[in-house]
């Protein structure tokens, strides 16, 4: 079979470009153990404010025993609640997130804070912020007319 050399020399360079877009990834997954958010745990939309994690009184931060903290938050159309979280600097913060509704997103700018928050299930995202002050927790699913609207505040205070 004939190939063109010019054609033969594009075939290497996309072969190349390919093999270092999977070997980067192969690397990122196995040495830096950085894997998509895919925490499958499931929950019944319908029920999850009236008992259990969920719940209005149990929203928002705790500090664990070892002193990271735990976020449990609500997105629903078109909010999430708790309405303000506060969280220390430099410190483990485990973001857990469910919607009653539709699917939503959270996302705050200039950190690596951002997943989808899909109903049924529950999103977990490990983090920490370095930057104290405030920023704010943004929707990036469009999830109806409101979506534009659907925003939160996050307050980084500092440790200790
Ligand atoms: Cu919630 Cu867009």
């Amino acid at each position: 079979m004939h190939i063109d050399p010019l054609e033969k020399k594009w075939m290497y360079v996309v072969g190349f470009m390919t093999a270092v877009m999977i070997g980067s990834m192969a690397y990122a997954a196995i040495m830096l153990n950085m894997h998509p958010p895919s925490n499958v745990e499931t929950i019944d939309p319908k029920t999850l404010h009236l008992s259990g994690e969920f719940a209005e009184d149990n929203l928002g931060a705790t500090t664990n025993p070892d002193g990271s903290v735990t976020v449990r938050m609500v997105a629903a159309r078109y909010s999430f609640y708790p309405q303000m979280i506060e969280v220390p600097a430099d410190t483990d913060v485990k973001f857990r997130i469910t919607s009653p509704d539709v699917l939503h997103g959270v996302h705050v700018p200039f950190t690596n804070m951002s997943t989808m928050v899909v109903p049924g299930y529950v999103s977990e995202v490990n983090t920490r912020f370095s930057r104290e002050g405030e920023a704010q927790f943004l929707c990036n699913e469009y999830c109806g007319l409101g979506h534009d609207y659907m925003w939160s505040k996050l307050k980084v205070v500092p440790k200790g």
